[in-house]
């Protein structure tokens, strides 16, 4: 445990930096609920299935590729379903909807965690920036694709991150979407955060009055393959800092393993999650004109692909 961990404590949820997967889930017995999961062959995807199968629950593992999906469940016990999901292409997500409504189960929870950040260079997809595209309208496809299958009393948790207090100033750049008036890595990477945050949000207004939820989630600073396209001098500093403040994958897992099973979460929608407690974004990730505006042009996007 980091030294941070250990002088952090609790919040009112009674878990809080410190908290592991494991830790959150004590007690629960998840038999006979499906969680789908995206990104569960790496960091944090990969120990909240390990963690929730171990718990009872089929997790359905979405990975880039059917074989990526396999190997990662076939490392975990439990019952677990592979699926691919390459997010960076509508057709694979679209058949991974195919597929995950082909079983004919409810979804207790959807956990959007795959992502990708501060990609070094400009990259477009569909004209729209590769974090933005990916982290965004990838998840967006899946989960507004899956809404049918949601359970009545359903979670959706999207991975979210700090990172979205540094998007650009007006929290989607909506004259910039492609990156070509202008890209920085960490800027862009932030902008797809908060994208991830206003999607929650206005799915939890969509979602309102109803027993479904939805949340944004900032799992903590995690060393993971995340870190691939970090500059070697961040690398360094990460790795310093590792053993004081990171936390360690199965405490990075917490957030959105108690967001998605934890019976205190079930009723909590349409908010930031940090250390397994509700949390304060920044102004523009509570701004749900702006949120609205998003769903907008991801879905008039969408339409086009
Ligand atoms: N680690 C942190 O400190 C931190 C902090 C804040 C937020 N987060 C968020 O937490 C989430 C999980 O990150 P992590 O730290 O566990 O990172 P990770 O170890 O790099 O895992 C990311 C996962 O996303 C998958 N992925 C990447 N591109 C994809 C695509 N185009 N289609 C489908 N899947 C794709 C990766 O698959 P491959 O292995 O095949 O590439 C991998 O399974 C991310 O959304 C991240 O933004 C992490």
């Amino acid at each position: 445990m980091s030294l941070y961990a250990l002088l952090a404590g609790n919040g009112p949820s009674g878990f809080g930096y410190g908290s592991t997967a494991e830790q959150v889930t004590e007690g629960l017995d998840l038999n006979g609920a499906h969680i789908l999961i995206t990104g569960c062959n790496s960091g944090l995807g990969r120990e909240a299935m390990r963690v929730l199968a171990m718990r009872g629950a089929t997790v359905i593992g979405a990975a880039r590729s059917l074989e990526k999906a396999t190997a990662a469940c076939e490392a975990v016990e439990g019952s677990t379903i592979p699926v691919a999901c390459e997010l960076s292409e509508p057709a694979s997500v679209r058949a991974c909807v195919q597929a995950v409504k082909d079983l004919g189960v409810p979804l207790q929870a959807i956990i959007a965690n795959a992502g990708i950040m501060a990609l070094p260079k400009p990259q477009q997809l569909f004209g729209w920036e590769r974090q933005l595209f990916v982290n965004h309208i990838g998840h967006f496809i899946l989960v507004t694709g899956l809404l049918d299958s949601l359970a009545a009393d359903g979670r959706v948790v999207m991975l979210s991150s700090a990172a979205h207090k540094g998007a650009p100033k007006v929290g989607i750049e909506q004259d910039n979407l492609g990156g070509e008036r202008g890209y920085t890595p960490w800027k862009s990477y932030g902008q797809s955060k908060i994208a991830n945050l206003l999607f929650a949000r206005e799915l939890a207004r969509r979602f309102e009055g109803t027993d479904r939820v939805a949340n944004a989630v900032h799992p903590g600073v995690i060393a993971t393959n995340l870190g691939r396209h970090m500059n070697p001098v961040m690398v360094a500093a990460m790795s310093v800092a590792k053993p004081l403040a990171l936390k360690t994958i199965p405490q990075g897992a917490a957030t959105e393993v108690w967001a998605a099973v934890h019976p205190d979460a079930a009723k909590i929608s349409g908010e930031y999650l940090s250390h397994c407690n509700v949390a304060k974004s920044s102004a523009q990730g509570q701004d749900m004109a702006l949120a609205a505006k998003l769903w907008e042009i991801s879905e008039a996007k969408v339409a086009t692909l």
